[in-house]
């Protein structure tokens, strides 16, 4: 089947119990076990004992994991609370002393998570400019134990070649992750291109509608799946049973959607390449030729979401306080669209000197395009920009 088909028929397109084509929200933390709870080290029957308890498992989130393991063609998914607690997992696999390289340019909550917490616990990280195989076999050492790249990354949409990245990895026996993110597995499926773990923010294109927080691992094989249970169960960071519903709904008009954004991204990106105040464009059909052909091989679109730099940091603090139809706001993915502001929201994490290095400049602004005309925010953006 297509994608198209498999975000609708995805195994839990009907409840084997009642015939629902809405997926039940089994809304309970625990579960009778029956009279026969003694014959615990057996493996229990599908159905009423395969559950005991809803931090360990639950059929709303089981029915969430399922697709999403099936969408990006892996072995097991695992539903969290956030994005960044499904990031925590991933990486929490690892232990003290081990390295990973990452990328300089990823969400500012992942670069807060191991500049912080994993810090603390001593997970090393050595973040390159760019990742390509000549620079991951640079970058590792004798306890390097993962590659975790994100792309297009966020927020200046840079490309790395998944592909290629991944071999690198694999030949030295390191475990690979993409956060997916911004692709989803409708445009981009990072597994079939040799990455082991696919981490995303659910919060965003998967849910869709900006009314809920969410984050998915899937793992290519179980026995990661394990290491990712582990943790799941362990820490408890788990997706509540309505909040799996919402990923789910989301997740059915993920198609519709996406073409739609999408379609109306690329005329924004066309529009702010060509206005006088407007300094640079990043969007990947925008990219340099090396980038933008990457890109294509490994994706079916460039997304909808796109940056740009006005020619001033006042032009880009108007823009914001003026836009009439994006809201200013922190996130992407929904239904509407959102202008963000990375230096003051999503990458404030970043210390200045840091991001002014990066590129991510005051004059940056992050759009997610979402469902409105794009003749109308064509007419609005231009407004807020003059
Ligand atoms: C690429 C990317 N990964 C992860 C996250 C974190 O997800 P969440 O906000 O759901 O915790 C975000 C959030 O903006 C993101 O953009």
């Amino acid at each position: 089947m297509k994608l198209g088909t498999l975000l609708i028929h995805n195994g839990y397109d009907t409840d084997a119990a009642t015939g629902a084509l809405g997926t039940p929200v089994y809304q309970t933390s625990t579960f009778d076990r029956g009279p026969d709870f003694r014959k615990d080290e057996t493996p229990p029957p599908a159905g009423r004992m395969e559950y005991d308890y809803s931090r360990s498992g639950n059929p709303t989130r089981k029915a969430l994991e399922t697709a999403a393991a099936l969408l990006e063609g892996g072995s097991s998914g695992y539903a969290f609370s956030s994005g960044i607690a499904a990031i925590a997992a991933a990486l929490g696999i690892f232990s003290a002393g081990d390295h990973i390289i990452t990328a300089e340019d990823i969400y500012g909550g992942s670069y807060r998570l191991l500049n912080t917490y994993f810090k603390r616990w001593k997970l090393e990280h050595t973040a390159l400019n760019e990742v390509n195989p000549d620079t991951i076999r640079a970058a590792i050492r004798p306890n390097t134990k993962a590659v975790f790249i994100e792309t297009p990354s966020n927020p200046l949409l840079k490309i790395t070649d998944i592909q290629a990245s991944c071999a690198a990895a694999r030949e030295a026996g390191l475990i690979s992750i993409v956060d997916n993110t911004f692709m989803t597995p409708l445009l981009q499926r990072p597994l079939e291109q040799g990455a082991d773990i696919v981490v995303h923010s659910a919060t965003k294109f998967l849910g869709g509608h900006s009314d809920v927080l969410a984050g998915i691992v899937v793992t290519k094989t179980r026995e990661l799946g394990a290491r990712i249970y582990a943790m799941q169960n362990g820490l408890g960071a788990v997706l509540g049973p309505w909040d799996c519903f919402l990923v789910s709904r989301g997740i059915k008009t993920l198609k519709v959607r996406m073409d739609a954004q999408q379609k109306t991204a690329a005329r924004l990106a066309e529009f702010f390449a060509r206005h006088k105040n407007v300094d640079a464009v990043y969007y990947p059909a925008l990219a340099d030729r090396l980038q933008k052909e990457i890109h294509e091989r490994q994706a079916e679109g460039p997304g909808a979401v796109l940056s740009f730099k006005t020619k001033t940091v006042e032009q880009a603090r108007n823009f914001l306080g003026r836009t009439k139809l994006a809201a200013p706001a922190v996130s992407l993915g929904g239904v509407e669209t959102i202008a963000s502001y990375p230096v003051k929201m999503s990458h404030a994490a970043i210390p200045a000197p840091e991001r002014e290095r990066l590129g991510i400049a005051d004059s940056l602004i992050r759009i997610s395009a979402g469902l409105e005309d794009a003749d109308d925010l064509i007419e609005d953006f231009d407004a807020a920009l003059r």
